[in-house]
């Protein structure tokens, strides 16, 4: 993907990156997940591997190849993430939390299959817990890069996550966009920087766009 030689910036650090969508269960032939593919994530951890990082990648169920130099842990859940990152925390010098958590699971998982009724359901939801706010409150010496998937208001909400889930930097794309977001071999992202920097880039290559990130996580170790 890339002309130059790419230089082993990484080498010795410990990236953490998640992957992915979550799903969460109904009942044993159901689930309510999202139309996250993965590939923005993979890319990262392919890159990190690139760039002479250890990598731990945390893939929710996806469709993709595991990338060459790469240590996969296959998870399905919401929790299930949480408890893989939470215990690959404290080795890790950075974090980058691509999936595509659910926010909502089913109050109950169904242990039979559930039957159809006539008239309407409803399914009770409650919520899941956040994986990114959960590492900002124990943040020691990590570096934590997580996204932001908006459809509107950008800058305004990019800005509310950096704060609120005490991340150092946000990767915010308009997964509306066309060449960004879910399923695209493209994104188109701005970073916010906990520093109050932002940096906007064109439409760029996942891979393009994870030489970004990894680049900042770098400069952000140093
Ligand atoms: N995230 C997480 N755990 C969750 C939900 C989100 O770790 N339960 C992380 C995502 O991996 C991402 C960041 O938080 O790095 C932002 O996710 P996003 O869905 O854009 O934001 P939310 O905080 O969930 O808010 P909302 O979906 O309402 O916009
Ligand atoms: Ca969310």
């Amino acid at each position: 993907y890339f002309s130059e030689k790419i230089e082993p910036i990484l080498k010795g650090k410990h990236v953490v990156v998640t992957a992915g969508p979550t799903r969460e269960r109904i009942d044993p032939v159901r689930y309510i997940t999202n139309f996250s593919t993965g590939k923005m994530g993979y890319a990262v951890a392919e890159v990190a591997a690139q760039l002479g990082a250890k990598v731990t990648l945390i893939s929710g169920p996806v469709n993709l190849d595991v990338p060459k130099g790469v240590k996969v842990v296959h998870v399905e859940s919401a929790e299930d993430m949480y408890n893989a990152v939470l215990s690959h925390y404290e080795n890790a010098d950075a974090v980058v939390k691509t999936a595509a958590v659910a926010d909502y699971k089913p109050a109950q998982i169904h242990d039979q299959k559930v039957k159809k009724q006539d008239g309407d359901a409803v399914i009770n939801l409650v919520r899941t817990k956040d994986i990114l706010a959960e590492l900002g409150k124990r943040k020691a010496h990590q570096i934590l890069v997580g996204f932001a998937a908006e459809t509107t208001n950008v800058d305004e909400y990019a800005r509310k996550k950096l704060k609120s889930k005490n991340a150092d930097m946000i990767v915010a794309n308009n997964v509306t966009t066309k060449g960004a977001g879910f399923g695209s071999d493209t994104n188109i992202v701005t970073f916010y920087k906990a520093d109050g920097t932002k940096k906007e880039f064109s439409i760029l290559s996942k891979q393009k766009v994870a030489m970004e990130i990894l680049k900042e996580v770098h400069e952000m170790l140093k």
